[in-house]
């Protein structure tokens, strides 16, 4: 049983990744639905947590039918990020998540996300600065190092363990990798094997299928594996590894009407955390990921990204659902 703190996470949990404009209520609605076992929100700027902006404090947002879920905060300020671990600990998720991974420059110049990876006892600096303030478990989500040449997570993963973080989730690149490559996982793995440490490692970086899942387990070792571009517009890949796993068959792919279901939940969810105009807005991002692979879509997709009206979206659902049942 992995465990992070006192939260009981099954043998071996398939995480959603934190994805900033993407991991919001609506999408992980689907993803739980569909078997992750732990979700994160988007991450969240500590600066913006307590210059109380609009934005940061909306994606505190949390559903108690998404729990176990952990909230994602990121930045370069001690007493900034105290006192978002203080704000979060008031929000009362799961579990607390720092961010020291993400290669975006916006973030990177200020000292956050990646930046850290420079800079150990800085990133050490902070995340205690994190824990001593909330009563929550905290974890942190990192990459193998800056670049090709400080590839430190070894460190990283016992310094963070000894103040006192509840589990480490590893991407397998380096800062100047942004997404480029393939996601290298023998690191992730000796931090794993380390005997010092006692905390839960999840791999993560490139799982896109049941078989990969599987190999990577088994060939790395982790005690689980969290997902993120795999999962847009397909939640069913959280089941479908899980099936792979318990009986080593293949489901079939989820049906038209499976997809068109998700894909309208997805729609209403997001008109109903965001409103009618931006959550149809923002759903524009989501269509070709559920409609993917399916032959002659253009056309459909192309009107679902252009009206701003929700009887038309319907209405092309529906279309869509027609004409694809009778392909079928
Ligand atoms: C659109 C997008 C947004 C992301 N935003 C975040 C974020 O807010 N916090 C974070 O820790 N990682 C973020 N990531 C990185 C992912 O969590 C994950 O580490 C990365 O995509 C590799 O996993 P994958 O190959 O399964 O997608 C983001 C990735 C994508 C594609």
């Amino acid at each position: 049983m992995v465990k992070i703190g006192n939260i009981e996470l099954g043998k071996f949990p398939l995480l959603l990744a934190p994805m900033e404009d993407v991991s919001d209520p609506p999408f992980r609605a689907v993803c739980k639905e569909h078997g992750a076992d732990l979700m994160y929100t988007e991450f969240i700027s500590s600066e913006g947590l307590i210059r109380d902006a609009i934005k940061s404090r909306q994606k505190l947002d949390i559903f108690e039918y998404e729990r176990p879920v952990g909230i994602q905060i990121f930045g370069g300020d001690e007493e900034a990020m105290a006192l978002s671990a203080r704000i979060v600990d008031a929000t009362n998720p799961d579990l607390l998540d720092i961010n020291f991974g993400c290669p975006v420059k916006k973030v990177v110049c200020k000292g956050a996300g990646a930046g850290v990876l420079k800079d150990i006892d800085l990133m050490v600096r902070l995340t205690k600065a994190v824990v001593d303030n909330t009563k929550l478990p905290v974890t942190v989500k990192t990459r193998l190092g800056w670049d090709d040449d400080s590839k430190n997570i070894e460190e990283v993963a016992e310094r963070l363990q000894d103040v006192g973080i509840k589990a480490l989730t590893i991407h397998g690149r380096t800062r100047s990798q942004m997404y480029k490559g393939d996601a290298d996982w023998t690191l992730i793995s000796k931090v794993r094997n380390n005997p010092r440490i006692q905390i839960p490692i999840f791999g993560n970086g490139d799982i896109d299928s049941p078989e990969k899942a599987l190999e990577y387990r088994n060939r790395y070792g982790v005690d689980g594996i969290m997902i993120g571009r795999a999962a847009i517009g397909y939640p069913w890949i959280f089941r479908e590894i899980k099936h792979y796993f318990a009986t080593g068959e293949i489901l079939p792919p989820p049906t038209i009407e499976e997809r068109i279901d998700a894909c309208r939940k997805h729609l209403h969810g997001s008109i109903k955390w965001k409103g009618e105009k931006l959550g149809i807005l923002e759903m524009r991002r989501h269509y070709s990921n559920y409609l993917k692979g399916l032959s002659h879509i253009k056309d459909y997709r192309t009107k679902l990204v252009s009206t701003d009206q929700l009887s038309e979206l319907e209405s092309v659902l529906d279309q869509i659902l027609e004409n694809y049942i009778v392909e079928a």
